[in-house]
């Protein structure tokens, strides 16, 4: 069975990130979406909210599990026996910090391969932060994030928006 990983933050899950989820899910038999416990981030969502969105946003795809993880992101592929990280490519300025990070992996692990998808062009300028942004000042997330986590950003800033 080809197992594949996408590691991140998920502070909150976009649709950008949903656009590499579903189509990594077509490319294997089973994708776990793992949420890195980072101690160096602060992020807005507890480990718990962004589980959540996470299961809430994926929960008819019947082969992707949620899950979340400490330490190393090869340790953590060792233990679900998965070969294949994912991640997702918007722009050049992705490009230096992903391939420091897959050539670290390798070094760490060589039979840990990390698999790029280019982000789909509508999706390329969002990121956690900017949606954090627009969410906390008002503004509207159609289009930007599953319909959950905008209920969830609006209850974080008890903000209307559009
Ligand atoms: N669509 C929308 N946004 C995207 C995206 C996409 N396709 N791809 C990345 N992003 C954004 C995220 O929203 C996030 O934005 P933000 O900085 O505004 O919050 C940013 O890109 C990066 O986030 P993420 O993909 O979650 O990566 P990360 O840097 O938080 O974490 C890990 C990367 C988890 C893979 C890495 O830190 C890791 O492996 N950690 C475990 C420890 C380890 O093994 N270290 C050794 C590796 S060098």
């Amino acid at each position: 069975m080809r197992i594949a990983v996408y590691p991140g933050s998920f502070d909150p899950i976009t649709n950008g990130h949903l656009d590499i989820i579903e189509r990594a899910a077509e490319l294997f038999d089973r994708l776990i979406v793992a949420i890195a416990k980072n101690p160096l981030k602060k992020p807005l969502f507890t480990l718990e909210e962004r589980l959540d969105m996470l299961r809430e946003t994926l929960k008819f795809y019947p082969n992707i599990e949620i899950d979340s993880f400490d330490g190393l992101t090869v340790n953590y592929l060792k233990a679900k026996n998965a070969q294949v990280i994912i991640r997702g490519l918007r722009a050049i300025s992705d490009f230096e910090n992903e391939f420091m990070m897959a050539l670290t992996n390798k070094k760490l692990v060589p039979r840990v391969e990390t698999i790029f998808l280019m982000t789909r062009a509508e999706y390329s300028f969002i990121s956690s932060s900017a949606v954090k942004e627009v969410a906390m000042y008002g503004g509207c997330l159609k289009g930007l994030v599953p319909e959950y986590v905008e209920l969830k950003l609006r209850e974080k800033f008890r903000k209307e928006g559009c």
